[in-house]
């Protein structure tokens, strides 16, 4: 690479070129999804960009191709990493252990729901990254308990796992368990969706605290308030899949 700007640029965190993401739908004869076409966007630490656009533009998958969770069609990711000489890994060319590194100390990502694990706390569960990332684990109890008391889960449920919580608790976990790291970069579907007004509030605190502190968050918010109190930048997808087509129309705008 001739220009990198990961070295030349210290608050880069992200930098997506020319994504492209189509789905082909094997047992429905073949058919292809175009969901993304040619999106391309930088993250700064301190940024929080807010992805708009229709339902179905494409926002959830390519937050997930930001997570590795789905491998881009065309385009590359690269993640800031200043372990490697050239401070970035390319996620879209990373192998899955190399992927999980990045997960662990720079990635968090909070889904809109929690894929719950069967018979472990919920306290465990959001005390988990920390202890993965070699904090003690009564330290990393004692951070889960703050947090979860910030975000008004019931002290009578963290000892419980939340298979049986109610969609707003499952949730309150959920982003308890994706900001308790401090990851550097933050990838947030819909964190808000099933909460109410207050709950909503605690959590575009959070976002705010975490964004001011130096993290780089990409998100999805449906709900203006919250996009207007946590977003320093909003950027529209177009949808990209007119009548499952292909195309190469994909716009990007920001505003
Ligand atoms: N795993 C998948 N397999 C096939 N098609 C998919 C898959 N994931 C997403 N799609 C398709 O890609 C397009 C974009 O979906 P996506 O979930 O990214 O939209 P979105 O912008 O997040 O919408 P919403 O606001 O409704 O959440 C849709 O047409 C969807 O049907
Ligand atoms: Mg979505």
């Amino acid at each position: 690479m001739t220009m990198n700007s990961f070295v030349t640029n210290d608050a880069l965190m992200l930098q997506a070129r020319g994504i492209e993401k189509t789905f082909t739908l094997h047992q429905q004869g073949g058919a292809r999804i175009a969901a993304l076409s040619g999106v391309s966007l930088d993250v700064e630490r301190g940024e929080c960009v807010v992805l708009a656009g229709a339902s179905g533009a494409g926002k959830s998958t390519f937050l997930r191709c930001m997570y590795g969770n789905y491998l881009a069609t065309r385009g590359t990711i690269a993640i800031r990493d200043d372990s490697k000489p050239q401070r970035h890994v390319m996620l879209t060319e990373a192998a899955p252990h190399e992927i999980i590194r990045l997960r662990n100390t720079t990635m968090g990502y909070v889904s809109q729901f929690l894929r719950a694990i069967p018979r472990v706390s919920s306290l465990d569960l959001v005390a988990e990254p920390l202890v993965s990332r070699g904090v003690d684990e009564d330290e990393a109890r004692e951070r889960a308990s703050r947090l979860l008391e910030r975000l008004n889960v019931p002290r009578r449920l963290w000892t419980l796992a939340p298979a049986t919580f109610s969609g707003g608790e499952q949730q309150r976990v959920n982003i308890a368990r994706g900001l308790i790291a401090a990851h550097p970069l933050l990838l947030l579907d819909e964190p808000t969706a099933s909460l109410d007004a207050g709950n909503r509030d605690v959590v575009a605190d959070l976002i705010v605290e975490a964004r001011e502190k130096g993290a780089a968050i990409v998100g999805i918010f449906h709900d203006e308030d919250t996009r207007e109190r946590v977003a320093t930048r909003i950027v529209r997808l177009a949808s990209a899949n007119a009548a499952y087509v292909q195309t190469d129309s994909g716009v990007l705008q920001t505003c």
